[in-house]
């Protein structure tokens, strides 16, 4: 039983994560897309296994993620990254089948390195996106992610193959996004017309209750249909949404004018893009209409690290156990040891019920990640 864990530990829910992917297949099937999931939002590979039938590969970023991804999920590995060195992509070269360069200056001085049969591709920037907050916004202003189209031409994609769009962040809105759609096809059709493959990127909320996946479907079909492409998305959020709590236990109430309970955990080193993009978490035993309102502390040293403000049915207490929701995409890929934190043990609960530990971190762990031996 759950119950029985301690905490802080990450809890991903098999039963859910099939209700995602299950939509993810009805979209492949719907749309003759391909899905790779994005390493960058989760990579447990230990529930890989459960992903597998369901995903066509994976997507990375950095050289570490780009092995780990072709070694524990295979299929198809792109790379991506927004500055990769001659060393990186000697180190990618093995691992993937397609490279998108973030620059032409990228495409242009490296190129050459790359080994024969992996297929090229470039990151292309619409100039429009869908995205709550600047800070995630890939069309802001000097923006320094793909290639905008006054700087395109069909000379300098010689030989490159495919492109990659990621202009969406959390968009649940179909109108918007059939929008954004549009406006790439009219703008860029000309050299998506003379590509193999696009990628549309991740950031869309398809896998969420209530979305139009038909519709999406169709709108899918009719790009890759016009341009004559194979399109890929890069979920990552939409794979993962919904299915992993973070459970924490309270430690302390305190009352400075208002009822805190302190958890043995923090945002800061367990659930950042909670501080980041300071968007509170929900929790599970929270009542709307409870009448006893506490802000849900960490217990970092961070003066504003809380995980949100929520009320209660009953007073909180020491060793009450509390689940944020919804913590599975952007917090176990950055999780980390400020404050020599116990860092959240990582379990998964299969659908018989059995739980099954994936991962567990010692003070061993801990130290390794500051030094191996002293001067
Ligand atoms: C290039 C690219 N692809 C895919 C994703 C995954 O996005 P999401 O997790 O919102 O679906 C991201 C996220 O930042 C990204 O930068």
């Amino acid at each position: 039983m759950s119950n029985e864990l301690q905490t802080p530990y990450f809890l991903i829910d098999e039963a859910a994560l099939l209700k995602n992917l299950e939509r993810i297949a009805k979209l492949k099937s719907l749309s003759g897309a391909k899905m790779v999931l994005a390493l960058k939002c989760f990579s447990t590979w230990g529930v890989f296994d459960i992903m597998k039938p369901y995903l066509d590969g994976t997507t990375s970023s950095g050289p570490l993620e780009v092995r780990l991804g072709a070694e524990t999920f295979g299929g198809e590995t792109h790379g991506y990254s927004v500055g990769y060195s001659k060393q990186d992509i000697e180190a990618v070269n093995p691992y993937v089948n397609k490279l998108i360069f973030n620059s032409l200056s990228q495409l242009e001085t490296l190129r050459g390195d790359v080994a024969e049969g992996i297929s090229l591709g470039v990151r292309f920037n619409p100039g429009v996106s869908y995205a709550r907050q600047d800070l995630a916004n890939p069309a802001r202003q000097f923006s320094r992610l793909g290639v905008g189209i006054e700087k395109l031409s069909k000379e300098v994609l010689e030989g490159v193959e495919g492109c990659m769009f990621h202009m969406n962040c959390e968009n649940s809105d179909f109108p918007a996004y059939k929008a954004l759609i549009e406006t790439i096809s009219a703008d860029f059709g000309d050299y998506l017309d003379d590509l193999d493959w696009v990628s549309l990127g991740g950031g869309v909320a398809f896998t969420s209750d209530g979305y139009p996946l038909e519709e999406l479907g169709a709108l899918l079909k009719w790009f890759s249909d016009k341009h004559g492409v194979q399109v890929y998305l890069e979920p990552g959020e939409a794979v993962i949404t919904q299915t992993t709590d973070l459970a924490v236990t309270v430690i302390d109430i305190v009352d400075n004018g208002m009822q805190t309970a302190i958890v043995d955990s923090a945002t800061e080193a367990h659930r950042l893009d909670t501080l980041i993009y300071n968007e509170p978490g929900s929790i599970r035993e929270a009542s709307a209409k409870g009448e006893h309102e506490y802000v849900i502390g960490s217990c970092s040293c961070l003066a504003g690290d809380q995980f949100c403000v929520a009320r209660f049915e009953k007073p909180l207490k020491p060793g009450d156990r509390l689940h944020v929701m919804d913590s599975g995409g952007y917090t176990m890929v950055k999780l980390n040891w400020f404050n020599g934190l116990k860092m959240p043990s990582i379990y998964c609960r299969r659908q018989s019920g059995d739980i099954v530990e994936l991962n567990a971190f010692s003070y061993d762990d801990f130290k390794a990640t500051l030094s191996r031996q002293s001067v």
